[in-house]
C-alpha cells in the first residue's frame, strides 16, 4: 500500500514532504522516510513507527535539499524496521515505491550474484539496485536506467526516483497503483493522490496505467506503456487543502461516527429530491429492465454494504444479485452475461482487489457502476457510472460514515431498479424515499445512546471472544459489528446468520462469551429472539440491540441497547451506529490506537 510524495521545490523540501506524508498516513504507518539531493548527493532520514518518529528525527537531524522524495509504509516484504523503511538508496539513486514487485527474488539473486549489496529485506530495494547497475555497469543515463528497470520488473507499483547529481529531476511510473503529478509555479510535485498535493497545488494530472513521467521544475513529459509520448489531461482538483481535524473528538473515528446524520443527509440530497419525496434522475446507465442479474463486489465493510443491497435489489426490484468479495470475484471464472451490469463499492476507490474485479468485469463487457467516496479515485475513473457518496474525508482506518453513505447510494439505486422494472408502484417508491429521508434523524437518535453504549462496551472489552448474530438485513450488520470490533479493539469476534448458530458456532457459547443480538422488530424478530433464548439456555450472555418494543418483548437479557424504530429493510442504516459505538468504546476501554490500528491501512492497494 504505502504513500509516496516527491517535490522539486524552490527551498528545502523535507518539511513540505512530511506535511504531504501526514495526509498520506491513511495508506500505511509502519515507517516513514524522506530523501533529498543535498549538494549533489543523496541524503536520507528514515524511522520505523508513525510519522511523528520521523518528524522528531528530522528535528534532531535536519535534512537540506530542494529535490526530494517521501514515503509512508505499510509493510509487505520485510519487517517494519528502520532498514526496511523507504526511501531506499544507493550512492546513485533513491526511490520510493508503493505496491509489490512480484519478481524481486529472481532480480535480487541476479544482482547479488554480481556483487550488489542489498541493505534491506524489501522487494522495493531491487528497483534502486537495478537502476544503479545500469548506470554503473552500462553507463546508462538516469532516464535510460529507469526505463530499463521498468522493463524488468513485474507487479503493481507506483515508483518515484531522484538521482545523485540531478537537482531538477524526478522520474515516476505507475502500474496498478495510483500516482498524480501536481503543477506549481516553478515547482513540481508528485503524490499518491490529490489529497497529498492539495497544500501545494490543485492542478493535477493522473498518470494512466503503464505510464512513466519525466518531471522537472519547468514541467513534465508523460510516456505511455509503449514508450510513446502521451498527453494526459490536467484537472483542477476539488480536494481541499484543509487537513481535517477531530473537531473536539478524541479520535477521527468518533468524529466520523457523529458526522453520520449530516453526511448521510448530504448523500441523500444527491440521490433524492426531498421536496418531491422522489428519486432524482441520477442517471444510472444500467438498463435495469434488461438485466437478469446484477453483480456486486467490494471488500470488507464496503462488501457488507453490498450484501445489504442484495436484499434490497431482490425485494424491491426482483433483480437477483450475485455478490462476492472482490479478492474472490477477480479470480472466478464467471460466466458473465452478455451486456450485464456490475456495481463495485469502495470508499477509497483505490482498493486493489476491487479495482481488479472491476477490470475483469469490464473486460467481459459488463457495464460498470461504482459507489465511491473519493471522486478522483481509480475506481471512479474507470467506471461507466459513478454513484458518488458525500461522506467527506474518512480518516479513521475503520470505515463508519462511508458505510452508511454507501447504503444510501445503494438503496437509491435499488429503488430506481424497482421503479424501472415495474416492481415498485409510484406509491411504493414515495414510501421508500420518505423512509430513506428519515434516516439522518434516526441515526441522530441512535447516537443519543452513546453514554449507555460506553458503559456496556467497558464490560464487553473484558471478553476474549464475542459473537454477533442477525437475520435478513441484520445479518450483514452482525458481520460489520464483528469486523469493527476486532479491527480496532483486537478482541476476537465473529458474525453469524442467527439461524446458522445451531449448525456449529453455538458450541462456543458459555458464560464468558457475550453474544450481540441484532434484532429490530421486523419479520425476523421472533426467530432471532428464539436463537437468543437458545444462547441464554446455554449460559450465554446476550446483548440485545433492538427498538423499545423489541427489548420489551424479549424478556431478560444480559444487556440491551435501544435503537429507534425504522423501516424494516432500512434498519441497517440505523443499526450500524450502535455496533460502531460498541466497537469504538470497547477499543477506548482497552486503550488501543483507534484511528490507526495495528497492521492495517486505510487504503489497501495491494492484493
Ligand atoms: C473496515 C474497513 C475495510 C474497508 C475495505 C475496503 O472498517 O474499513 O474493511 O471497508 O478495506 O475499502 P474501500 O471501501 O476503500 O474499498
Amino acid at each position: 500500500m504505502c504513500g509516496i510524495v516527491g517535490i522539486l521545490g524552490k527551498d528545502d523540501v523535507a518539511a513540505p514532504i512530511v506535511e504531504a506524508l501526514r495526509r498520506l498516513e491513511y495508506r500505511g504507518y509502519d515507517s516513514a522516510g524522506v530523501a533529498t539531493i543535498d549538494k549533489g548527493e543523496i541524503a536520507r532520514r528514515r524511522a520505523a513507527g508513525k510519522l511523528n518518529v520521523l518528524r522528531e528525527k528530522l528535528a534532531r537531524e535536519p535534512l537540506a535539499g530542494r529535490a526530494g522524495l517521501g514515503h509512508t509504509r505499510w509493510a509487505t516484504h520485510g519487517a517494519p524496521i528502520d532498514e526496511n523503511a523507504h526511501p531506499h538508496a544507493t550512492d546513485r539513486v533513491s526511490i520510493v515505491h508503493n505496491g509489490i514487485i512480484e519478481n524481486f527474488r529472481e532480480l535480487r539473486d541476479k544482482l547479488a550474484a554480481k556483487g550488489r549489496n542489498f541493505q534491506s529485506a524489501t522487494d522495493s530495494e531491487v528497483i534502486a539496485q537495478l537502476i544503479t547497475a545500469y548506470i554503473d555497469e552500462e553507463g546508462a543515463s538516469p532516464i535510460d536506467a529507469f526505463r530499463r528497470m521498468l522493463s524488468r520488473i513485474r507487479g503493481a507499483f507506483a515508483i518515484a526516483a531522484i538521482f545523485a547529481g540531478e537537482d531538477d529531476l524526478i522520474l515516476a511510473a505507475r502500474q496498478g497503483s495510483p500516482l498524480a503529478i501536481g503543477r506549481g509555479d516553478g515547482e513540481m510535485f508528485i503524490g499518491s493522490d490529490a489529497f497529498a498535493l492539495a497544500p501545494f497545488t490543485n492542478r493535477v494530472t493522473y498518470l494512466d496505467e503503464g505510464d512513466h513521467a519525466v518531471v522537472t521544475r519547468q514541467g513534465f513529459e508523460v510516456f505511455d506503456s509503449g514508450g510513446a509520448p502521451a498527453q494526459r489531461r490536467e484537472i483542477v482538483s476539488s480536494v481541499s487543502d484543509a487537513m481535517v481535524d477531530k473537531d473536539g473528538h478524541r479520535h477521527f473515528m468518533a468524529k466520523e461516527i457523529h458526522e453520520q446524520p449530516e453526511v448521510v443527509g448530504h448523500t441523500l440530497a444527491r440521490f433524492v429530491d426531498p421536496t418531491a419525496a422522489a428519486l432524482r434522475d441520477f442517471g444510472a446507465g444500467f438498463d435495469f429492465r434488461k438485466l437478469d442479474r446484477l453483480i456486486v463486489s467490494a471488500c470488507g465493510t464496503a462488501y457488507y454494504a453490498g450484501l445489504i443491497a442484495k436484499y434490497w435489489f431482490e425485494t424491491w426490484a426482483r433483480l437477483p444479485v450475485e455478490i462476492d468479495i472482490a479478492s474472490e470475484l477477480r479470480y472466478r471464472d464467471i460466466p458473465y452475461p452478455k451486456k450485464g451490469g456490475a456495481v463495485f463499492v469502495s470508499q477509497s476507490g483505490e482498493t486493489a482487489d476491487t479495482l481488479a474485479a472491476l477490470r475483469e468485469a469490464k473486460a467481459h463487457g459488463q457495464r460498470i457502476g461504482a459507489v465511491v467516496n473519493v471522486a478522483e479515485s481509480s475506481i471512479a475513473r474507470e467506471a461507466d457510472d459513478i454513484f458518488q457518496i458525500n461522506a467527506g474525508p474518512e480518516i479513521g482506518v475503520a470505515s463508519t460514515k462511508a458505510f452508511t453513505c454507501q447504503l444510501v447510494a445503494l438503496a437509491s439505486l435499488a429503488i430506481k431498479a424497482g421503479a424501472e422494472r415495474g416492481v415498485l408502484s409510484k406509491d411504493d417508491q414515495t414510501a421508500l424515499v420518505a423512509a430513506l429521508l428519515e434516516t439522518p434523524r434516526l441515526i441522530a437518535e441512535a447516537l443519543q445512546q452513546e453514554k449507555a453504549i460506553e458503559k456496556i462496551a467497558a464490560d464487553l472489552s473484558k471478553a476474549r471472544d464475542i459473537l454477533y448474530i442477525g437475520r435478513g438485513v441484520s445479518f450483514p450488520i452482525a458481520l460489520e459489528g464483528a469486523l469493527k470490533l476486532k479491527e480496532i479493539s483486537y478482541i476476537h469476534a465473529e458474525g453469524y446468520a442467527a439461524g446458522e448458530l445451531k449448525h456449529g458456532p453455538i458450541a462456543l457459547i458459555d458464560e464468558h462469551v457475550p453474544v450481540v443480538v441484532v434484532a429490530p422488530s421486523d419479520r425476523h424478530y421472533e426467530k432471532t429472539i428464539s436463537n437468543m433464548h437458545e444462547i441464554i439456555a446455554r449460559g450465554g450472555r446476550p446483548l440485545l440491540i433492538s427498538d423499545k418494543r423489541g427489548i420489551k418483548e424479549a424478556g431478560d437479557v444480559w444487556a440491551a441497547i435501544e435503537a429507534p424504530e425504522t423501516h424494516p429493510l432500512l434498519s441497517p442504516l440505523v443499526y450500524a451506529v450502535p455496533v460502531q459505538l460498541l466497537a469504538y468504546f470497547a477499543a477506548t476501554a482497552k486503550g488501543t490506537d483507534v484511528d490507526q490500528p495495528r497492521n492495517l491501512a486505510k487504503s489497501v492497494t495491494v492484493e
